[in-house]
């Protein structure tokens, strides 16, 4: 018999029948027929495996086969959740909620069990259907596969309809166990669910020890006070009755669950109703999170994070939900998303104060929903660390949003590239480097790359904001000669750009109007633009608060050798002092200062107008985002409304202003889009003082 013949035949024959037995539910022979071809057909593949289908119907795992499993249209939303990997975001997230609905915000925290995600569909009492997540309006049909798991309950004593959103897991103890056997064996006690939970036969999935935990319920409300049966939590608007509902009809889950609210009697009824629960006011919330980080180990089943949900119904309802995630939950992973790629070589760059940093450039891998090709090793002491070379695999992760970096070392280079040192001297002017604590420096200021990177840092956005000035057309202008320092920046003449090549008059009038433009600046935007090490916006304020309101004040004070005098500022540190010393009594800086001065710079803050000034008379303000320094967020609100600005919670054609925190959300985009002018904190603060 021809094996390659005799194969296809068997795989197709079977194809036609599991469809026929799964999916229509009508078998044109008997269990043991199939068994006898499968049996053929796994002996077969066992001796010409080169000859085996893709998707063969002898594969355990599902996946290739999920066609097979019907489809079925959910009838709930099955959205999923928004993601934090920083505790601080978190935290922010927390604040914002409690910004917002004070006293009255209760939470629920719950692990965030590592499983495959279904929805158990109930009606009149019976388990009707069992979906997979699928792409949150259509899933697979799952349902014979579930009712094969002993804790899920397949009658129940509740005659509403009743949607039960949860996970099916394995115990870590009950993976070890049941992978053993396996001749494909699973990674993860995770693949082990989900890929059961999709086996096309359900006798089959009877032998595997799965679990399943609820986590959310959803009904239709109605129900009125009378559900006393959940003390002072009521169905229809507590999250927590609804999980000690669960509890009673027989689901287990959620695990280690916390509720945190400032209502005393409320935490008390809680522990009471739902044996087990942690509870805390809302300041403990970061307490516990912590506590179930370090007993994640020690688990038997799998978690890689909690969520944090609102616990009152209608406030979920208020915050609703954007088309992916809801806005009153969040799942914290306790790992961030990991890659792994390659070290492909390590660029040096040269800020403008001279530190170098080394940045590595890998084999461009997806991370988190986008491509990483370059990631910061920091410094020498951190590359020696990882002992990492050229060559090496790596892995390389990103926590929220910042900047990618490279971890660890996953396999060391075949070509046995050492550990890369940072070169002896600077790439862009070859001054010897030198070394301060953990980091190189090149100590040459004219650089031409330190130089360029002060030209661009002046120009940038939150410093002079001279839009027209890019990167691009700065390393030009460098390039060519005709600005070298940044009191050039407002004595070239632009027009000499015309020879050069895509500059035409408009653009080059664009550049034009912002230079002139970014001349009304206020001071405090001048002295930020100067890149004064460890000089930033909020030593700025201070500096402005006590009295150091012009570039002379400053001046005299460090030609005074006056460090004692800055460090005196509360809040201001004795090296940021120093450095202000140090930058002022440089005679080069002082010359570009008077250059600037000269070119009509501003070097004098504007008077403060009295906090009681309306000066923010006739606008209308949104608020959204979290802040630094207006926490809660009401803070913000009073600061306009002192000044004789109104505040409204949604963008109307009335709007003026949009004050936008981190996380902005859905209001920025809507801002932009009308005629908004959108306010980001530090300019919300000079706004305040009265500089603009
Ligand atoms: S609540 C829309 N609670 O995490 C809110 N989800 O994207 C419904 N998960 O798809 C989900 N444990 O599969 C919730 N205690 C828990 C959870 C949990 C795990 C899963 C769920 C969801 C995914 C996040």
């Amino acid at each position: 018999m021809d094996p390659r013949r005799r194969i296809d035949e068997l795989s197709r024959q079977l194809l036609h029948h599991q469809s026929l037995y799964y999916v229509k539910a009508r078998p044109e022979i008997s269990d043991r027929e199939y068994d006898r071809l499968l049996e053929e057909l796994l002996q077969w593949e066992k001796r010409f495996p080169d000859l085996a289908w893709e998707n063969s119907p002898s594969r355990r795992v599902g996946s290739d086969l999920d066609n097979s499993l019907l489809e079925r249209p959910h009838t709930v939303e099955v959205l999923s959740l928004d993601k934090e990997y920083d505790p601080e975001g978190l935290k922010n997230w927390v604040a914002k909620m409690m910004d917002r609905f004070g006293q009255a915000t209760e939470f629920s925290v719950e692990e965030k069990l590592d499983g495959a995600s279904l929805v158990l569909y109930y009606r009149k009492g019976q388990l009707e259907t069992a979906l997979t997540r699928g792409d949150g309006f259509r899933g697979n049909d799952v349902t014979e596969n579930l009712r094969t798991i002993a804790t899920v309950p397949l009658i129940i004593p509740f005659e509403r309809e009743l949607a039960v959103r949860g996970e099916v897991f394995m115990l870590k103890s009950d993976f070890s166990t049941y992978n053993r056997g396996l001749d494909n064996r699973y990674t993860s006690p995770r693949n082990l669910a989900a890929g059961s939970l999709r086996q096309l036969k359900s006798s089959l999935v009877a032998r595997v020890p799965l679990k399943f935990h609820g986590y959310e319920a959803h009904m239709e409300s109605g129900f009125g006070p009378e559900a006393s049966l959940f003390g002072p939590f009521l169905l229809d608007s507590d999250h927590v009755a609804r999980m000690i509902l669960l509890r009673e009809l027989g689901f287990s889950g959620p695990g280690t669950m916390g509720f945190f609210s400032e209502d005393r009697s409320r935490r008390a009824a809680a522990r009471d109703l739902l044996p087990g629960l942690v509870t805390g006011t809302l300041d403990k919330i970061g307490e516990f999170i912590e506590s179930m980080r370090m007993e994640r180990a020690g688990l038997d089943h799998e978690i890689d994070g909690l969520v944090v949900k609102i616990n009152k119904i209608g406030l979920r309802e208020e915050l609703g939900s954007t088309s992916h995630h809801p806005r009153w939950a969040v799942a914290f992973k306790f790992d961030a998303p990991k890659a792994s790629s390659t070290l492909l070589g390590v660029q040096i760059q040269v800020g403008r104060n001279g530190r170098v940093t080394p940045v590595a450039e890998l084999e461009p891998v997806t991370l988190a929903g986008s491509v990483v090709s370059r990631a910061t090793l920091h410094n020498q002491e951190y590359i020696d660390a990882l002992e990492l070379g050229i060559g090496d695999r790596v892995s390389v992760s990103r926590r929220g949003d910042v900047i990618p970096a490279v971890d660890e070392v996953l396999e060391k280079n075949r070509a046995s590239s050492p550990v890369f040192r940072l070169p002896e001297a600077c790439p862009f002017c070859s001054t010897t480097l030198v070394r301060e604590g953990a980091h190189h420096f090149c100590p040459n200021r004219n650089c031409p790359e330190r130089q360029c990177r002060s030209l661009i840092h002046f120009t940038a956005r939150g410093q002079m904001d001279i839009e027209s000035l890019g990167e691009k057309t700065i390393r030009l202008l460098y390039e060519r000669g005709y600005v070298k320092r940044i009191p050039d920046i407002y004595r070239f003449d632009y027009q000499r750009l015309s020879e050069e090549p895509g500059f035409k008059e408009k653009k080059i009038e664009a550049i034009r109007s912002g230079v002139k433009a970014s001349m009304e600046q206020p001071f405090s935007r001048v002295l930020l633009a100067l890149g004064i090490e460890g000089i930033g916006a909020a030593a700025i304020r201070l500096l402005l608060a006590n009295g150091f309101s012009s570039m002379d004040a400053i001046i005299t004070a460090a030609e005074a050798g006056d460090s004692d005098g800055f460090a005196r500022i509360h809040g201001f540190g004795e090296v940021t002092a120093r450095n202000l010393v140090a930058f002022f009594s440089n005679v080069e800086n002082r010359h570009m200062i008077r250059d600037l001065s000269e070119s009509g710079l501003r070097m004098i803050s504007d008077p403060q107008p009295v906090a009681s000034g309306n000066t923010l008379d006739g606008t209308v303000w949104v608020i959204t985002g979290s802040f630094d320094r207006f926490v809660p967020r009401s803070k913000a609100a009073d600061e306009i409304a002192l000044r004789g600005g109104r505040v409204s919670a949604s963008i109307t054609s009335r709007t003026t202003h949009l004050l936008a925190g981190r996380s902005p959300g859905s209001k920025l985009a809507r801002a932009r889009e009308g005629n908004v002018e959108v306010v980001n904190e530090e300019e919300f603060l000079s706004m305040l003082w009265g500089e603009e």
